[in-house]
C-alpha cells in the first residue's frame, strides 16, 4: 500500500484514520478544493478497490436523513469497509470495459441516474510508459462514455474535430452506454496518466460541462504522472 518502500505520511495516516488505502487523502483534497460530492448524492465510484473513496464518499454524504446511494464497481472483489461506510453503499464485482450500465443503472434506487461518477481505475502498471497511458486513457474514456453516453459524447468529439463531417453518423460501438448516467448538474472526475492523448480530454469535457479543472493531489506518489480531470456542474 506504501508503494513497496517505507510507510509514508499518508499511509500511516490513513492506518491511524481507519481508512483503507492513502489514496483516501486524493478525494479528500478534490472535495475541498471542488466539493463534487453534496449531501444526499448518488455516487457511482469506478474502480473503487480497496475502498478508501468509498469511505470519503460516504462522509459526504451528509445524515441518513439527506439519503443518498454510492455504488462501487471494481474487477475485484470489495467488501465495503466497515469504518467511515454506513447502509448507502454497495458494490459490486465487475469489469466496467465490459457492458455494465443496465446493472449499474438498475442498482440506484429510483433509477435516475447519478449526480456524481468517480472513476480513481487504473490499469496494472506495466511499467512500459506508451502501454500504460494508452490503457489509462481507454479507461477513463469509458469513464467518461458512461457519463455523457455516446450519442453526447460523439456530438462533443465532432464540434472539437471540424475534420469530421457534420452528417456523418455516429457509430456506436458500445450500445450499453448509448445514453449517459450522469444526470444534468453532475460532477465527474476522472484519474488519467498525463500523456499527449490525456491532454485532449478537456477540449470534450469543455463542451458539456460548465467548470474543467486539473488536479494532482498532494497524497499522489511523485513518482507517479497521475493526474485527475474534475468536471463540474453537467449542462
Ligand atoms: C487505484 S485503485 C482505486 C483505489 C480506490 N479509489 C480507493 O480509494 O480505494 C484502481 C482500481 O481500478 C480497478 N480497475 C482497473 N480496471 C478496471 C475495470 N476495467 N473495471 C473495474 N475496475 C477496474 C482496479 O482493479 C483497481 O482496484
Amino acid at each position: 500500500m506504501s508503494g513497496g518502500g517505507a510507510p509514508d505520511f499518508f499511509y500511516r495516516e490513513a492506518h491511524r484514520l481507519g481508512y483503507v488505502a492513502r489514496s483516501a487523502f486524493k478525494l479528500m483534497e478534490i472535495q475541498k478544493q471542488y466539493k463534487v460530492i453534496k449531501p444526499g448524492a448518488s455516487v457511482l465510484d469506478l474502480g473503487c478497490a480497496p475502498g478508501a473513496w468509498l469511505q470519503v464518499a460516504c462522509q459526504n454524504l451528509g445524515p441518513l436523513t439527506k439519503g443518498g446511494a454510492i455504488i462501487g464497481v471494481d474487477v475485484k472483489k470489495v467488501k465495503v469497509p466497515t469504518a467511515h461506510c454506513d447502509g448507502r453503499v454497495q458494490t459490486f464485482c465487475g469489469d466496467v470495459m465490459k457492458p455494465v450500465s443496465e446493472q449499474l443503472r438498475g442498482l440506484l434506487p429510483q433509477g435516475k441516474g447519478y449526480s456524481v461518477i468517480l472513476s480513481d481505475m487504473c490499469p496494472p502498471v506495466s511499467g512500459i510508459r506508451a502501454k500504460d497511458t494508452t490503457l489509462s486513457c481507454e479507461l477513463g474514456m469509458r469513464a467518461l462514455t458512461l457519463a455523457l453516453g455516446e450519442i453526447r459524447l460523439a456530438a462533443a468529439k465532432k464540434a472539437v474535430d471540424s475534420s469530421l463531417e457534420a452528417e456523418e453518423a455516429p457509430v456506436y460501438l458500445e450500445p450499453d452506454a448509448r445514453e449517459g448516467m450522469l444526470q444534468s448538474g453532475g460532477n465527474l472526475v476522472i484519474k488519467l496518466l498525463e500523456c499527449e492523448e490525456s491532454q485532449g480530454f478537456p477540449k470534450f469535457c469543455k463542451e458539456h460541462f460548465k467548470k474543467i479543472s486539473w488536479l494532482r493531489p498532494k497524497a499522489t506518489r511523485s513518482s507517479s504522472t497521475e493526474i485527475y480531470l474534475i468536471c463540474k456542474d453537467l449542462k
